[in-house]
């Protein structure tokens, strides 16, 4: 199997992390693959908002949790049992995991491939982040995370348009100390058909 496969079978979400900022040449790299996703009518719309700032992150992810209504976990379904998501333990209060490092992605509001821009300038990241033994998340409804009045100050302060939303947010951290990295659920079946 070559190193491109070995990393897609290998990524998994990772929402418990070590507190040391990743390396500044890692977050370039993970960067620099989102960069290079490919993109609606190779608009390159997407804005990439890295936030490292501790309070910040806790901030907007509280926010965020408290916007949140997840389907909560039962005994035969939940999101994951080694990396408990919001949905799987409702004693999380901070939707971005305490991850270092959150990057907000932005894309035009009136564009009809936003989202997908977005979530395939992130698998990029995710896949890269992998590659380098950084951790990854996606959080899908990024707008969630500013919809109150520090959110929208946040979002003056970063300068975003009035025409850009948050579609999402990616993050990134090394694992947790300790962790045994996550194993994947079993693939659901007959979800290929071929003719
Ligand atoms: C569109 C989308 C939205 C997601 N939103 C969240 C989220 O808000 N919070 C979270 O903890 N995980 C989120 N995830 C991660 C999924 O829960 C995760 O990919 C799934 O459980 C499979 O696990 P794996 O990534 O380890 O293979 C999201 C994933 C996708 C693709």
């Amino acid at each position: 199997m070559n190193e491109v496969m070995k990393t897609i079978l290998h990524r998994r979400s990772i929402r418990r992390f070590a507190e040391r900022q990743i390396e500044e040449e890692a977050l370039q790299q993970i960067i620099q693959a989102g960069l290079y996703a490919p993109s609606a009518g190779g608009r390159q719309g997407v804005l990439f908002a890295v936030c490292q700032d501790k309070a910040v992150n806790e901030h907007l992810g509280r926010i965020k949790r408290a916007n949140s209504q997840p389907r909560m976990a039962t005994a035969t379904s939940y999101v994951s049992r080694e990396q408990p998501s919001i949905a799987d333990d409702p004693n999380l209060k901070n939707a971005f995991y305490d991850a270092p490092t959150v990057i907000t992605l932005f894309a035009p509001k009136n564009f009809l491939f936003a989202a997908e821009d977005c979530a395939i300038a992130a698998e990029n990241m995710m896949l890269a982040a992998d590659s380098l033994g950084v951790g990854s998340c996606y959080i899908g409804q990024g707008w969630t995370a500013f919809a109150d009045p520090y959110g929208q100050e946040i979002l003056r302060q970063w300068n975003i348009r009035a025409d850009y939303y948050a579609v999402m947010q990616l993050l990134l951290g090394y694992p947790k100390e300790g962790d045994s990295h996550p194993t994947p659920k079993p693939r659901h079946e007959n979800r290929v058909l071929r003719f």
